[in-house]
């Protein structure tokens, strides 16, 4: 092929590719399949390699490139980055209307969300993404344009003719759905955690290494163009401009015509605000003629034709009025604040966790210190930070404690681990958590067996492992404090009835490492007893679909376990039901998957009726899937359900399937 042909081809590849591209990763609906578009990447960059002089900055193929950095270069912004002004209640943004109304006639405005990520300015020259920045100081940023490349819904190339040179700006997000995942994963490594999503963005944009960004799964959405050579007469269309030119623009985002439609927007987004994917802190308004817009101006602070109204802070500054160690179901010792409460977001906070002694170490929180708790991506509360100017000189400082609090045994810390944990098997922390796990709802669900009557029995050494659960007597139970014939009648009768809870529900209380309640369900549906899943091998496990590695070892070390082997077979002896008895139902070998939350059934609900009538629940999406049960705001396995064309249903089909409707 001469280098002519070569051009073109590469051309349409490009063009090809980035289409593509923004239907994937913009639009959220791709039209081929992963690996085509995989193999149309491949055959551009095997034409690149024949000819290195065709490659430019903005082929699909340099998204990762180079070097880390040594550090950033600093970028002046040609406009300043302004920030918005604050409206805290719905009286504030009326008397923010009535101020836009002495000036200007028939207002628009458009209601957007606010992002809470990082914000970013975009520049574009000729159609190609030239320069990416930070905010910085409003007037200053750092230059990010290495890392901003990975992140594939920006475009590197503006699509359709009309916008080539402009300024945009918009926000990184750090995608909630994956922040638990990624931090569990940071602290295994023994690595930074981060607070909040958006420290996550924040974190991954400072990295000076490229290639470490591209494995982080940042995205954005882009809301102001802040120069460019189109003259818009709405932000309407300068949004709508954006879409077309490939970038990621909210959906949520709509235009009302009066301050009473925006009062019912932020009221309205703020009942949703839990359910998204990314953190919003409020809505911003913005006037939507830009010929008001210029009328109105900006202060040396804000624009005066924006206003940001704010939902209620899910953070807030407390003291530390102790730390205290507890001790979990696996041994690992856990730092947890004792705080003076205080209302986080609507909700009462006197305990935060502190993740390990790492943390706590880097942080440098002392007890005593006035400290900053938020509650955000996450339902534990946590310390984000110490306000160390807040100290009066007599904090404390928590050192790792050589002993386990609980039982005293010497605690061990391995090279390759955070945690620093309790070995002792029989540690009264650990069996009281486990014992507490086993009886909790989604396990055994044993009624009238709380952690204050597991440690009652835990103190009369009643119990040393879960079996001993099902020899307690009548008499037994009397002596503890506060038991009388009533309850203990009532506690005996719970612990009988949880023999019949079943197969998956008894793989799940017995807290094998890594196995949650879609993995014992899973199990549950692949093997018929508990003696075969003991047999299985960490090999076998790992070819049941949807079984990850570490949790298929995990079960294999667990039944490997001389107490282990011991344990089942006390529960057998005791008339424990360890069988499931398969029907031969109508969905016998049929599989399922769920996703998003469905309207009635709860998931371990709805996997109960698949099993009950012979088929098998899922946790990924494979072409093997025979229905993907979809509820509302499903994850990307409804994306890749449509993908594989998959049978796609909704709660009601499924309910008819499984005879409940
Ligand atoms: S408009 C000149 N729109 O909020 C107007 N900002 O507190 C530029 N933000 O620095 C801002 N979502 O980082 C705008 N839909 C949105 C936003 C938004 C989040 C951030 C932005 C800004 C900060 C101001």
């Amino acid at each position: 092929m001469n280098e002519k042909e070569a051009k073109k081809q590469i051309q349409k590849l490009r063009e090809e590719i980035n289409y593509h591209n923004t239907k994937y990763y913009v639009e959220n609906n791709p039209i081929i399949s992963d690996y085509e578009y995989d193999m149309l990447l491949k055959k551009l960059e095997t034409l690149e390699a024949q000819f290195p002089d065709l490659v430019t900055a903005d082929s699909p193929t340099q998204r990762v490139g180079g070097e880390p950095l040594k550090g950033f270069r600093t970028v002046e912004h040609k406009r300043p980055m302004l920030s918005l002004d604050n409206a805290y209640s719905f009286d504030e943004l009326r008397e923010y209307d009535e101020r836009i109304k002495k000036n200007c006639r028939d207002v628009e405005y458009i209601c957007e969300p606010k992002i809470d990520g990082v914000s970013i300015a975009l520049i574009y020259e000729n159609g190609i993404f030239v320069r990416g920045a930070t905010r910085g100081d409003g007037s200053k940023g750092d230059d990010i344009t290495t890392n901003l490349r990975t992140i594939r819904s920006i475009p590197l190339r503006l699509q359709g003719s009309s916008l080539k040179n402009a300024e945009i700006r918009g926000e990184v997000y750090f995608p909630i759905s994956v922040f638990q995942r990624f931090n569990k994963e940071q602290e295994k490594k023994g690595e930074q955690v981060f607070a909040n999503p958006r420290n996550a963005a924040a974190g991954s944009l400072r990295q000076l290494d490229p290639r470490i960004v591209a494995l982080r799964p940042l995205d954005t959405f882009l809301y102001y163009v802040s120069h460019s050579d189109i003259d818009f007469e709405t932000h309407e269309k300068s949004l709508e401009l954006l879409r077309t030119a490939g970038f990621r623009v909210n959906p949520l985002i709509e235009k009302v015509s009066n301050i009473d439609e925006a009062i019912s927007y932020c009221k309205n987004l703020e009942t949703k605000r839990e359910a998204l994917d990314y953190e919003i802190d409020g809505v911003v308004l913005k006037v939507n003629l830009i010929a008001q817009q210029n009328q109105l101006g900006s202060t040396i602070k804000h624009p005066r034709w924006a206003i940001a109204f704010k939902f209620t802070a899910k953070q807030a500054t407390t003291q530390l009025k102790d730390i205290v160690i507890q001790v979990g179901r696996t041994g690992t010792l856990t730092p947890v604040a004792i705080l003076e409460p205080a209302q986080v977001g609507g909700v009462t906070v006197s305990r935060a966790t502190l993740h390990n002694f790492d943390e706590l170490k880097r942080k440098d929180i002392r007890i005593g210190d006035v400290v900053l708790v938020e509650r955000s991506g996450d339902v534990i509360p946590q310390v984000v930070k110490s306000i160390a100017e807040k100290r009066r000189g007599d904090e404390k400082i928590r050192v790792i404690p050589r002993k386990c609090p609980v039982c005293g045994s010497d605690v061990i810390r391995t090279l390759d681990e955070v945690a620093v944990r309790c070995p002792n098997q029989q540690c009264p922390a650990r069996l009281k958590w486990r014992l507490e796990y086993f009886a909790s709802r989604d396990a055994m669900d044993i009624d009238h067996l709380g952690g204050q009557t597991i440690d009652k029995l835990i103190e009369k050494g009643l119990v040393d492992t879960i079996a001993d659960l099902y020899e307690l007597t009548e008499k037994d139970l009397l002596t503890l404090e506060g038991f009388k014939e009533k309850s203990v009648k009532n506690l005996l009768e719970s612990i009988e009835k949880s023999k019949q809870q079943g197969l998956a529900r008894l793989i799940y209380g017995l807290g094998i490492r890594h196995v949650g309640k879609y993995a014992a369900q899973l199990l549950a549906s692949h093997c018929c007893s508990i003696d075969e899943l003991a047999r299985k091998s960490a090999e076998e496990l790992m070819q049941i679909h949807g079984l990850g590695e570490k949790t298929a070892e995990s079960i294999a070390t667990f039944f490997a376990t001389q107490e282990n082997i011991e344990l089942i077979k006390r529960l057998k002896d005791i008339g424990m039901r360890t069988k499931e008895i398969k029907k031969e139902g109508s969905l016998s070998g049929k599989k399922f998957v769920f996703t998003g939350a469905l309207p009635s059934l709860s998931r371990p609900d709805a996997s109960g009726l698949v099993m009950k009538n012979g088929g098998i629940v899922s946790s990924s999406i494979g072409k093997d899937i025979d229905f993907v049960v979809v509820g509302t705001d499903p994850g990307s396995k409804y994306q890749k359900a449509k993908k594989l064309e998959l049978t796609i249903i909704d709660e009601n089909e499924f309910k008819k399937l499984v005879g409940v409707l």
